[in-house]
């Protein structure tokens, strides 16, 4: 018989984790999950429930679901999650990363408002802004936020409702002064939107470093194993997770119960996975720094990477992530596109990142194509640019996979 009022079935709140003197690895397993009250089950059961019998009219809400749309107690149990790992108050689960930043924007910005946004990011979030809610009437700068001077010239006080970063950005792995943005945000009364999906908790917490809304496609490490998509938006401030619920209600972009439940599993080994991703790709890059075919390698690990000192003040646990990209000396796309074509396994060519499967990635045709070709030209994404998420394989195989197609070149 399972004694419902047993401590063992008490769980801190969301928000109550930031305070807990439980590390790292254990929020990772524990947050968000408790024994079932009913079973005693350890994991916390699929609820699959479209609607939540009411005690009474008086009485609505009384266990604080309604109806899935608009909260759902699995999907509930993955937001405490996140909401611990990112030492936030709270946050919300949707379906895609993507309608995680469709939410937000929506949430803080309407028709002549106005947002200073990385010009390097997924080539998605670029498109949504450009394209659709170009279209709807909001105006957006592309700045490069690497210099954070560069921000503060762009905005237009009174128009100016958000700063949108990215860090790394997806592809080239800029990195971005998350204090300093947010330090202007707070001086203009901007909300700071950061998308640590390259980082994960594990690396980076935006909001430890003043941001107000951390951005995650819970598509890459929270689930790893290239299973299913999700995105979250993890808040600071209480104001801002209820307007982001709010929109996310109307919307209706919560995430299912299923995904919430595979992600609820799949994010317990995220420190694991990120440790051994970031060590794999710290060998890749060294082995590619040696290697005569290729020109020019960047992982924020290396004592080349131009924002060094940046990547060693903000990330975290001594790790710099399992993602890198280089470029080949000769041949250009010709040679890259030859080089993506004839790698053999345990590489995978394909797009998504941050899973166990190691994968390399064409992002000019692949994840970029979306953006301006003269603006990924101007960035350096060219169309022989190759990415590399580092899976959890034996570094000595990957290694050798890509020496064996870089010496056929
Ligand atoms: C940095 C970053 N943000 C957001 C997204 C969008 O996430 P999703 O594909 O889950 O919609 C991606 C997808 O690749 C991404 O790399």
């Amino acid at each position: 018989m399972v004694d419902h009022n047993s401590p063992r079935h008490n769980q801190p709140k969301a928000g109550e984790w930031i305070n807990t003197p439980l590390h790292e690895a254990t929020k990772f397993v524990h947050a968000g999950v408790a024994p079932d009250p009913q079973t005693g089950a350890i994991l916390n059961p699929v609820c699959l429930s479209t609607t939540f019998v009411q005690e009474s009219v008086e009485q609505y809400l009384a266990k604080g679901y309604s109806y899935s749309r608009s909260g759902n107690p699995t999907v509930k149990a993955f937001e405490d999650r996140m909401a611990a790992v990112e030492n936030g108050i709270g946050a919300a689960a949707f379906g895609t990363g993507m309608a995680a930043t469709a939410c937000v924007i929506t949430a803080f910005m309407k028709e002549g408002d106005h947002c200073v946004i990385t010009e390097c990011s997924y080539g998605g979030t670029n498109r949504i802004a450009r394209v659709m809610f170009g279209d709807l009437g909001m105006k957006f700068t592309f700045v490069d936020m690497t210099n954070p001077e560069n921000v503060r010239k762009a905005i237009i006080p009174g128009k100016t409702k958000m700063l949108f970063s990215e860090t790394p950005a997806n592809p080239l792995l800029t990195l971005v002064d998350i204090d300093a943005i947010s330090k202007i945000a707070k001086e203009f009364g901007l909300v700071h939107v950061c998308d640590s999906t390259f980082a994960t908790p594990v690396i980076c917490r935006p909001l430890d470093h003043g941001a107000d809304i951390t951005l995650q496609s819970t598509t890459k490490y929270y689930d790893g194993h290239n299973i299913t998509t999700g995105g979250g938006l993890i808040c600071a401030k209480k104001e801002h997770l209820d307007r982001v619920l709010f929109v996310r209600n109307m919307q209706g972009s919560i995430m299912s119960p299923f995904v919430a439940f595979i992600q609820l599993q799949t994010s317990k080994t995220m420190p694991i996975r990120v440790r051994k991703q970031s060590e794999t790709a710290m060998k890749i890059a060294r082995f590619l720094e040696t290697h005569p075919k290729v020109a020019k390698v960047l992982y924020p690990g290396l004592e080349s990477f131009p924002q060094k000192a940046l990547a060693d003040r903000i990330h975290r646990n001594g790790l710099h992530g399992g993602m890198l990209w280089f470029d080949l000396r000769e041949g250009g796309s010709v040679a890259g596109t030859k080089l993506m074509n004839t790698i053999q396994r345990p590489w995978s060519l394909c797009e998504n990142l941050g899973a166990t499967e190691s994968i390399i990635t064409a992002c000019a045709v692949m994840t970029h194509a979306n953006m301006l070709k003269e603006d990924r030209e101007r960035l350096g994404i060219t169309d022989g640019f190759i990415r590399v998420s580092c899976g959890i394989e034996d570094a000595e195989d990957l290694i050798s996979s890509l020496k064996a197609s870089l010496d056929n070149l």
